[in-house]
């Protein structure tokens, strides 16, 4: 038989009535974060809110830019502002909404790649996961624990 490596992940449903309150505020200022997104190019709108351990919350969204790679997705924005100014203060937990400008409904949004390996980065750097709830089309919150649920077999150290 051959050898294979497997891993399992998984994300919590949470429904509207049951989210927490820290959980909801968070979620709330995001979706106030979409509003102010610059996407002239794509049309697809991204808001997220990113909690640290001294209660703080930041918020950011997606700035596109007319040369589309120099634009930034909405999670590496919040974090390298947050991350810039407050080196020492461990994120806790980062939602992510997202909404087409012609739709009234959420859609569905999961961090990109790039977005995966900077959450990573401070996980590693605080040793400590950072939840992720993302709103789904629902209104429900889909959370992961922390990254190893969205990036299994991730690039994690360059000397082994
Ligand atoms: N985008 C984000 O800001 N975050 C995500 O999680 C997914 C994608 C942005 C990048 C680009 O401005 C637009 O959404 C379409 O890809």
């Amino acid at each position: 038989m051959k050898k294979k490596i497997e891993i399992t992940v998984s994300l919590e449903v949470i429904q509207k009535s049951e989210w927490s309150k820290e959980d909801r505020s968070l979620i709330e200022r995001a979706i106030h974060a979409v509003e102010h997104a610059h996407a002239p190019y794509s049309n697809f709108m991204v808001g997220t809110a990113l909690l640290l351990d001294n209660g703080q919350i930041f918020s950011a969204n997606n700035q596109e830019n007319v040369s589309f790679p120099v634009g930034i997705c909405a999670e590496r924005a919040v974090l390298s502002y947050a991350m810039g100014n407050f080196p020492n203060n461990r994120p806790v937990k980062l939602a992510v909404v997202a909404k087409r400008r012609s739709d009234s409904t959420w859609a569905t949004v999961t961090p990109c790649g790039l977005c995966r390996q900077t959450i990573n980065e401070y996980e590693v750097k605080f040793g400590h996961p950072i939840e992720i709830l993302m709103l789904n089309p629902g209104e429900e919150i889909l959370k992961a624990s922390g990254i190893d649920q969205l990036l299994p077999f991730r690039f994690n150290d360059l000397n082994s």
